[in-house]
């Protein structure tokens, strides 16, 4: 007999092809996502799940689950699984890494243009036909080339936006708990600060740390701040790094520049102050969305969830721990 999975809404159609092949498959066609006690009712009986970053895996919610062997996140980001739960009940979770790398460093480089050279305003301001002379002063923004990167997170994404910065010919710094790799510093000329450092000399700020308790409002009133004025903050991490009240007050009282903003706090819901303000750029979590890597990413998902049904390690699995040399412990 198939396994039996369940994909909770709506993926690629390529990776429902696979999984069929594989398995019985509960497809949510939907992009609404499952209520908890909904989410729960589908995946009894089911031996893998692919889930989306709007599922919440609690540890109440994974309390619950009988027979599931995987769950597969649609992401690289898994702050919606508890994973240390997942690993006590025994349940392997993969997510989705390097394959949205490059694109979503794009993206965080796509806001920072953005933001820097008020791209939406002037997008505005033409579409509403205020533009009827060319003025010396008329929209002017802030340079990027020769400017300070400054980059919290210098993992694979961090580095991706690095090398971006060194391509227009930026200072880069960086902090994180750990060092970068040699060759990343050499590559991209970037040098390890302290966080305080980092705010007060950076001219733009772009956030790449996972969610976790010790991130969480980690850019707040004071860390606002520390920046300079003239700066700009990105993010497409996840929202909760920022204390968006305090970004909204921030950007309002011109304590920072700008802000280029693709994660929120309580998604899809933006704090109000921030849909009132000119000189913040928002974007609907789309970092990772481009059609190549939204079918990688999908495909990747599924991968995984068959690789752990047919007693094969996920290439992406998160709880290693769970997985001793030659099969699952
Ligand atoms: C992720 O992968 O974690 C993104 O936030 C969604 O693509």
């Amino acid at each position: 007999m198939k396994p039996a999975v369940l994909v909770t809404k709506r993926i690629y159609p390529e990776a429902i092809e696979y999984l069929k092949a594989h398995a019985e498959v509960d497809y949510v066609n939907s992009d609404d996502g499952l209520p908890a006690d909904e989410l729960l009712a589908r995946i009894s009986g089911k031996q893998a799940v692919v889930s989306q970053l709007t599922d919440k895996f609690t540890p109440t919610v994974l309390d619950q689950l009988d027979g599931v062997r995987v769950i597969a996140n649609v992401a690289v980001g898994f702050d919606n699984i508890d994973v240390a739960a997942a690993t006590r009940h025994k349940i392997l979770v993969t997510n989705t890494p390097d394959v949205l790398t490059d694109t979503t460093a794009d993206f965080a480089f796509a806001l920072l243009m953005a933001a820097a050279r008020r791209v939406v305003e002037g997008h505005h301001f033409v579409h509403s036909g205020q533009w009827t002379k060319w003025r010396i002063d008329l929209l002017v923004g802030q340079d990027v080339h020769h400017r300070t990167l400054g980059i919290f997170g210098m993992g694979r994404i961090g580095q991706a936006v690095a090398r971006r910065g060194r391509g227009f010919e930026m200072r880069i710094l960086y902090h994180d708990a750990m060092r970068a790799p040699e060759a990343v510093e050499r590559e991209t000329g970037a040098e390890l600060v302290s966080a305080e450092r980092l705010l007060s000399e950076s001219d733009f700020v772009s956030l790449h740390v996972p969610l976790l308790p010790e991130t969480r409002h980690m850019i707040g009133a004071e860390q606002l701040r520390r920046m300079k004025p003239t700066a700009i903050l990105v993010n497409t991490s996840r929202g909760p790094v920022v204390d968006e009240a305090a970004l909204a007050t921030a950007l309002a009282e011109h304590v920072i520049a700008g802000a280029g903003i693709d994660v929120f706090e309580n998604e899809p819901r933006v704090h109000p102050g921030l849909l009132k303000l000119d000189n913040v750029v928002l974007a609907p979590h789309i970092a990772s969305a481009s059609v190549d890597t939204r079918r990688k990413m999908s495909m990747m998902a599924v991968e995984n969830a068959v690789a752990a049904l047919e007693g094969r390690r996920p290439a992406n699995l998160l709880n290693a721990e769970l997985w001793a040399g030659d099969g699952r412990v």
